[in-house]
């Protein structure tokens, strides 16, 4: 890619796309999204936007209006929820490309994207520079159509926005069952529960769904699920509904593993149970 790329936007993604793109030697211009970057801003095939989602639609403006764009440019974003309409005008090609991961603290290196699926949504035109783009950071290209690409968002917010959520749940959980630490070891309740969290996505990873479940639902421990129900009624019952709603996803799951129809039919009872 020998043509200069415009970056806007220095928060967690474009400062991790930044630091990449350099180091790759990637001729590279890359400015903050606020104040007055338009004046100086140079021609480029390659313009990215990385800022929040909600003035994706303000800076294509600002540059649609700029000289950056020139003739058969690509105009980008990073949104897994914004469509690349919102970049349309002038009759450059516009794409997003969504990388699928959190950057809650970006290292700043080409790891940050190595190996993580990029989803492409846009003009077709878009495709191959997009491809080439997603190939210098080490990532890989898939496509979605744009009327699908909110029920892919919605999928990646349950998969690790809810995550976060469940771990905290379970982390309070835990502070109601009174488990202390030595002073020395003392550490954020939430890191009590990663070795299980690594141990559960290795399974994921190796055994896939539902191999890799296990517990008590799993097991069709009939007993044991009665004691959890008993225990968060007396202690949590805010986290009742959630345990029943997520009982019953996972006592499907465990039908698929082998659980037999009468075990899954008397927790399905007593997880429906008011
Ligand atoms: N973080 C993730 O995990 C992740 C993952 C995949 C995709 N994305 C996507 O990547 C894009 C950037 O997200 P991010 O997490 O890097 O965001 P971020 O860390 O919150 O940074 C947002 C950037 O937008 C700038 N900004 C805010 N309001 C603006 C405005 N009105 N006009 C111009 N610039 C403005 C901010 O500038 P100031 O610093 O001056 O406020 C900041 O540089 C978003 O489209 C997001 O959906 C993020």
């Amino acid at each position: 890619m020998k043509d200069s790329i415009l970056l806007i936007g220095k928060g967690r993604v474009g400062t991790a796309l930044g630091s990449c793109l350099r180091t790759q030697k990637i001729p590279l211009v890359h400015r903050a999204g606020r104040g007055k970057f338009l004046p100086d801003i140079p021609k480029a095939r390659l313009i990215l936007i990385a800022v929040k989602d909600s003035a994706v639609s303000d800076v294509a403006k600002k540059i649609h209006q700029s000289r950056a764009l020139k003739p058969g440019s690509f105009l980008a974003h990073f949104s897994g929820s914004l469509s690349s309409k919102v970049l349309r005008g002038n009759g450059c090609f516009v794409f997003s490309i969504h990388p699928l991961k959190s950057f809650a603290f970006p290292e700043g290196k080409c790891s940050d994207f190595q190996g993580i699926p990029f989803i492409f949504e846009g003009d077709k035109k878009a495709i191959k520079p997009a491809e080439k783009f997603v190939k210098i950071l080490g990532g890989k290209l898939f496509q979605i159509k744009d009327k699908n690409k909110i029920l892919y968002h919605a999928a990646a917010c349950i998969a690790s926005n809810f995550l976060v959520t469940l771990v905290s749940m379970a982390a309070a959980l835990n502070k109601k069952a009174g488990i202390s630490e030595r002073k020395s070891q003392s550490r954020q309740p939430e890191l009590f529960f990663i070795p299980l969290l690594s141990s559960t996505l290795k399974n994921i990873e190796k055994m896939g769904i539902p191999g890799a479940l296990t517990g008590p639902i799993e097991r069709g421990d009939f007993s044991t699920v009665t004691e959890h129900i008993k225990a968060l009624k007396k202690n949590a019952p805010e986290i009742l509904k959630t345990y029943r709603i997520l009982g019953l996803e996972t006592l499907k799951l465990a039908r698929l593993k082998g659980l037999s129809e009468k075990e899954s039919n008397l927790l399905k009872m007593l997880l429906k149970n008011p």
